[in-house]
């Protein structure tokens, strides 16, 4: 279908094409080169992160960031719930515990009191999770004063998965700067895109120094190929990080699209009464990077296929980890909301290049979709 609308496609606007010439003029056609650091560098600078690693994925961060921080066998690791399974899979690879917290409907992020609640509830059962992987969900920050203060007061690590909140804000900090670590994703679908990679930032030199170096098969540093530990191979290539910094180049851009298609969304379909769009908390200020809702008396899966037919890509809500056969048996404290949100919602076309025309097209079919 010549007019099918994606949910999010890639957006070039810049000078990802020059910057990706410069590297075939100067042919670093590989996992090092001067578009990775400046590609780094820019990220700090965007960011405020002191330190910034670039990889071939943003699940490939989370790893790192896991191991890293020390996260083994038998340790058990917080996580989101309401997220997509590249955040918390990390985990296993280390052979960890996860053990998920539910979200609330303030923010759709994890809820803080029932991530103290449970804090305190392992506490009993001689359990003391080590890290805490947060997800900021479809762009917009989770409630960061709280959780902050939660990890501080029972020494949790922080870890946040900023995979698809890059430019998103809590008090004017970015998201991803909060923790001891963050990530970021750049893959074909995300704010801005690499095709495929992310970003590993942090404040701790140590940490960024130990990342580079299992993200480059743990090599010591000798002439030869001394290995005392293994590592991974997750550098990202030159090519990549060109296009990357072409990308974070038009950022605000992106940023000021997608927010406005979120308030174009809101008004075109503000006659539906059943419908709630994602909240944004007091304090924050998200990228929009999808627009998501939820239908009070409707059947979303209904509503996808329908969009479907009309060539209109949307998707269901994030299927939550707890709910997943892979996780089974896994521990987790549920108060019913990503539940409930993943049988009612849908996340929206959204992409950058999307015009009003596009969004007052989705909006109809939206309401021709819905059962009366
Ligand atoms: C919340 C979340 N976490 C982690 C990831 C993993 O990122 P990647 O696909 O770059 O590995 C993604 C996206 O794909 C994501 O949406």
């Amino acid at each position: 279908m010549s007019n099918k609308i994606f949910l999010s496609p890639p957006y070039i606007c810049g000078n990802e094409m020059e910057y990706v010439k410069q590297v075939f003029e100067s042919n670093y056609l590989a996992p090092v080169g001067e578009f990775i650091d400046k590609f780094e560098k820019s990220v700090c600078n965007y960011t405020g992160a002191k330190y910034a690693v670039a990889v071939s994925s943003g699940t490939a961060a989370i790893h790192l960031a896991v191991r890293v921080l020390g996260i083994k066998e038998g340790d058990y690791v917080l996580a989101s719930t309401f997220t997509f399974i590249g955040s918390v899979a990390p985990i296993l690879y280390q052979k960890a515990n996860p053990i998920f917290i539910d979200s609330d409907y303030k923010s759709w992020n994890m809820d803080p009191n029932l991530l103290e609640d449970a804090v305190k509830d392992l506490r009993k059962k001689n359990i003391k999770p080590k890290a805490l992987i947060l997800t900021h969900l479809y762009g917009q920050p989770a409630d960061m004063d709280s959780i902050v203060e939660i990890c501080n007061k029972y020494e949790i690590i922080l870890i946040e998965d900023a995979a698809e909140s890059l430019g998103a804000t809590f008090k004017e900090k970015h998201t991803g700067t909060f923790g001891k670590a963050g990530i970021y994703s750049f893959n074909g679908n995300k704010i801005i895109t690499t095709s495929g990679g992310g970003m590993l930032v942090t404040d701790d030199e140590w940490i960024a120094k130990k990342a580079r170096f299992y993200s480059t098969q743990a090599k010591e540093d000798e002439l030869w190929y001394e290995h005392k530990e293994y590592g991974y191979n997750y550098r990202m290539s030159n090519v990549l990080a060109a296009i990357g910094l072409g990308q974070l180049e038009t950022i605000d851009f992106r940023i000021k699209k997608r927010r406005e298609t979120f308030k174009n969304y809101k008004k075109l379909l503000s006659d539906i009464s059943e419908i709630e769009f994602m909240p944004e908390l007091e304090h924050a200020r998200g990228n929009r990077w999808l627009t998501t809702l939820i239908f009070h008396n409707q059947d979303p899966f209904e509503i996808v296929k329908r969009m479907q037919e009309s060539g209109i890509e949307t998707r269901p809500l994030w299927k939550p980890m707890h709910l997943q056969p892979v996780f089974e048996g896994c521990l987790f404290y549920s108060n019913g909301v990503s539940e409930n949100l993943f049988k009612k919602g849908i996340c929206l076309p959204s992409g950058t290049e999307l015009k009003y025309d596009d969004v007052s097209r989705i909006s109809e079919k939206i309401k021709g979709s819905i059962d009366a």
